[in-house]
């Protein structure tokens, strides 16, 4: 009930803005970094703007209020972050603009050192255990005209009914437990997102059933680490409320899948060790659950993954693919790694591209490893050299083009089901969709067709889309 009386509190700051800005025509604008988890925050960011009387512009110079959703996983955002905030000065000076930083670069002391000395124009800071508290924030930040300040270290609860504008009307994200407790050796997000907390099964299931009611046709589960959904809440005794028999990932994943109007439903992002074999059968089961997998490989090493706390080795990453493959039809899979982790050698490198090779995932997402303040791989002395990381990702990047071109050579000629999204962005006269597999599909068509799932023959291959014809009959 507590929570409650929060967003009660609130929906009154709410309240009080939008009559502060009543007649003035606010416009605000956002720049979300990072994640899927990030987007869905700022969605809510942007519900509780719009519910003040702020309209969205893409133009931060004529914004009233300049929002940003940071991100801290990799250095390159901070950079973004300060580039964004020296451009701002000016035209705060001009006319005001409210300028709030929030998210998980917040959670970072150094961070809000630098804003403070540097920045110091800055209106509002908030992490990511307050963003709930955004309207009180910029309510005192307007009338107080001093900057607020509103970050805390101690895990936040999960709040409901916050208000929320979807990006789209076809797809929506659905976050369904916040925070981590694996702490990879790499990893900044157990510090800024704190330990893992799953919302309960009757909020998730009735918010996806609100949005199949509002014709959404596709769903995407969003957590740090998706597929532990409430393990800490089971082992440790935490109570939570059954619902519609939903006590674990696996068992969501099937209630889900019994909501009518929905289609298609993702999941991001997992980890391997809770692909149990009760997540497996789900995802064989369920025909609504999307045979593309994200395994996140990391590193291909055994010793490199030991030294990142992946709990697994280079031969049981390769088991469990092999066991998915066998019980899921038509798996897909897709991946994030890492080059250039302290004291990987070239030779143990030669173990990523061997996974790579052997897998052959759907898609890879390749970093560069970036030394995060804090972690224990910031604390290793043996950190790999600009250089050397450089050339491994462009031999990662290399052979990972190579297989896409390889791997898109088998859709031609396949018939796949595709939902269809909208009109192309290079060609208006085009319409663009993805397949299960989330490949991009290009194809001629009669914009009735937006929102809905048909059925195409793929004609061609064009490294990052494919092109497909209508089937008829
Ligand atoms: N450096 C580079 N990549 C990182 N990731 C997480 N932390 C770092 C880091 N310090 C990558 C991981 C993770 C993805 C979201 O970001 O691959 O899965
Ligand atoms: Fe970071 Fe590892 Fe947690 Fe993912 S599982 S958020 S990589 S610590």
């Amino acid at each position: 009930m507590e929570t409650k009386t929060e967003i009660e509190k609130q929906k009154e700051y709410i309240e009080k803005v939008k009559k502060i800005n009543q007649n003035k025509k606010q416009k605000y604008s956002i720049l979300t970094m990072g994640c899927q988890l990030n987007e869905n925050d700022s969605e809510k960011l942007c519900g509780m703007l719009e519910e003040m009387g702020y309209e969205k512009t893409e133009n931060q110079n004529e914004a009233d209020l300049s929002l940003f959703n940071t991100c801290c996983v990799r250095e390159n955002a901070e950079d973004k972050l300060f580039g964004k905030l020296g451009e701002l000065k000016k035209i705060k000076e001009e006319k005001g603009t409210i300028i709030a930083i929030g998210g998980c670069m917040m959670q970072e002391k150094h961070i809000t050192d630098k804003i403070k000395a540097s920045y110091p124009y800055t209106d509002i800071i908030f992490g990511t255990h307050t963003l709930h508290r955004f309207p009180e924030d910029l309510y005192k930040a307007i009338k107080e005209k001093k900057r607020q300040e509103d970050i805390l270290d101690i895990d936040g609860k999960i709040y409901e009914d916050l208000p929320i504008k979807r990006d789209s009307n076809i797809k929506a994200s659905v976050t369904i437990m916040n925070g981590c407790n694996n702490f990879c050796s790499y990893c900044i997000v157990p510090y800024v997102r704190g330990r893992e907390r799953s919302r309960q099964p009757k909020a998730i299931i009735e918010e996806v059933q609100d949005l199949a009611k509002q014709g959404y046709k596709e769903i995407t589960l969003l957590g740090q680490n998706v597929n532990s959904y409430l393990r800490v809440e089971r082992e440790k005794n935490i109570e939570f409320e059954e619902y519609e028999g939903v006590n674990s990932f696996a068992t969501l994943l099937k209630a889900i899948n019994k909501i009518e109007g929905i289609e298609r439903i993702r999941f991001v992002s997992p980890h391997p060790k809770d692909f149990t074999d009760d997540v497996i059968d789900a995802i064989a089961e369920c025909d609504k659950v999307c045979k593309l997998v994200h395994l996140p490989l990391q590193a291909g090493n055994t010793k490199v993954l030991k030294e990142m706390n992946r709990k697994y080795t280079k031969e049981q990453y390769l088991s469990l693919v092999e066991k998915m493959q066998k019980r899921i039809p038509n798996l897909t899979l897709s991946t994030d790694i890492i080059v250039g982790f302290p004291g990987e050698t070239d030779e143990e490198f030669e173990d990523t591209l061997d996974v790579v090779e052997k897998v052959k995932f759907e898609q890879v997402y390749m970093f560069i490893y970036s030394r995060r303040i804090g972690t224990p791989g910031d604390k290793m002395e043996n950190q790999i050299p600009e250089e050397q990381k450089h050339k491994r990702f462009d031999k990662l990047k290399a052979l990972v083009e190579s297989q896409i071109s390889e791997n898109n050579q088998k859709y031609i000629g396949t018939k796949q089901k595709v939902l269809v999204e909208g009109t192309s962005k290079n060609n208006e006269e085009m319409l663009t969709g993805r397949t299960d597999s989330n490949k991009v599909v290009v194809f001629e068509g009669d914009k009735s067709l937006i929102g809905n799932i048909i059925e195409l023959e793929i004609v061609s291959e064009h490294m990052w889309y494919l092109k497909g014809v209508i089937k008829n009959g």
